[in-house]
């Protein structure tokens, strides 16, 4: 199949491009480079340096690949910046989906994969929360991915354009930013490798439900796969992609201190790593938040591989060899 990536420069972009490269796709990428980086992908595949937003650009790479299916992940990712900002975030999260969505009917494309977010839409939740939970997204960030699904049924409706909103936990995994607020592990990896105490927000009983990158990209091929007959008639389909496990940040703190701690062991770093700081809590961060994802195994046959501690072993490692 021909696949464009929007944001596969990106961390969990740049794992579906491996994934889809694995199976044997033929990619493209449109990315700007905000936040991702070329040395994500390699070489040889082709980088359309551009804005989602820009609406000529983005139409005329679609007409000239003409790909079978987009997965779309470039967005404004960030919480706090959406607070700041609601335009600009309404502006890439629902403008630059508009311009890919339009590019996409426009040249027959068959499928759309979204990166929405299970974190931003269920709120603080202490079971694993299913999809028919209730959505109330609290900031903007949130409303723009509702928002999003929104539009991906009214392109069903309007186009026919079968698509697959993807509610993603906390994804961590090499390539993370470490300089974004999210990505708690990649913070604390940089601040380890710098051999600095971890700094954890409040009393750090904040439960998160964490699910490797590569794992995540998986749910992307197979969303991207999937048969045109798997869609009932609505012609969308929104699934959790999470482990349904909930780990706090003191328990992610010490895994990652140990797993860092070893190899800074192995390299010959005698200093012991310090324990964690403790700040002032951060004002809207949710308690708890955790998915279902059995819907996700039901219709896509997913279900993630990878561990909490190999994630974070084969993360740490990761960092440690970028260093
Ligand atoms: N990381 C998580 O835990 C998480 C959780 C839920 C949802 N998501 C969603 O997953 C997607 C990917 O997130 P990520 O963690 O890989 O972030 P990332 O910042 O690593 O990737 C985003 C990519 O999009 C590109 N981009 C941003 N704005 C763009 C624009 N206007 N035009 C073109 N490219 C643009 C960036 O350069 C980057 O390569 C996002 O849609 C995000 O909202 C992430």
């Amino acid at each position: 199949m021909k696949i464009i990536v929007t944001g596969g420069a990106g961390f969990i972009g740049s794992h579906i491009v491996d994934a889809c490269l694995r199976a044997g796709h033929d990619i493209e990428i449109i990315d700007n480079l905000s936040t991702g980086s070329s040395e994500n992908i390699p070489r040889d595949i082709t980088v359309h340096r551009i804005d989602i937003r820009d609406v000529l650009a983005v139409a005329e790479i679609f007409k000239t690949f003409q790909p079978d299916a987009v997965c779309h992940q470039a967005a404004q990712l960030s919480v706090s910046r959406s607070v700041r900002e609601p335009l600009l975030d309404a502006d890439i999260n629902c403008l630059g989906l508009l311009s890919v969505l339009d590019a996409a009917v426009a040249t027959d494309c068959k499928r759309m994969v979204f990166a929405s977010s299970g974190g931003v839409l269920y709120g603080d939740v202490t079971e694993p929360a299913l999809e028919t939970a209730p959505a109330n997204p609290l900031s903007p960030y949130g409303i723009t991915k509702w928002a999003g699904e929104k539009y991906l049924n009214f392109f069903a409706r309007e186009h026919g354009l079968t698509s697959v909103a993807l509610r993603y936990s906390n994804v961590f995994g090499p390539r993370q930013n470490p300089h974004g607020e999210a990505g708690v592990v990649a913070i604390f990896c940089k601040q380890f490798l710098n051999g600095h105490a971890a700094h954890i927000n409040g009393d750090g009983k904040y439960v998160r439900d964490y699910v490797y990158g590569p794992d995540v990209a998986a749910a992307n091929l197979a969303a991207i796969e999937l048969s045109k007959a798997s869609f009932a008639s609505e012609k969308v389909v929104s699934l959790n992609i999470g482990t349904g496990i909930g780990t706090d940040v003191n328990e992610l703190e010490e895994k990652l201190r140990t797993h860092i701690g070893l190899l800074r062991e192995c390299a010959g770093e005698r200093k012991i790593l310090p324990g964690p700081e403790h700040g002032p809590e951060r004002v809207g961060d949710l308690r708890s938040n955790l998915l279902d994802a059995s819907l996700a195994s039901n219709v896509l046959g997913w279900k993630p591989t990878h561990s909490l501690d190999e994630g974070l072993e084969a993360t740490s490692h990761w960092f440690f060899e970028k260093k």
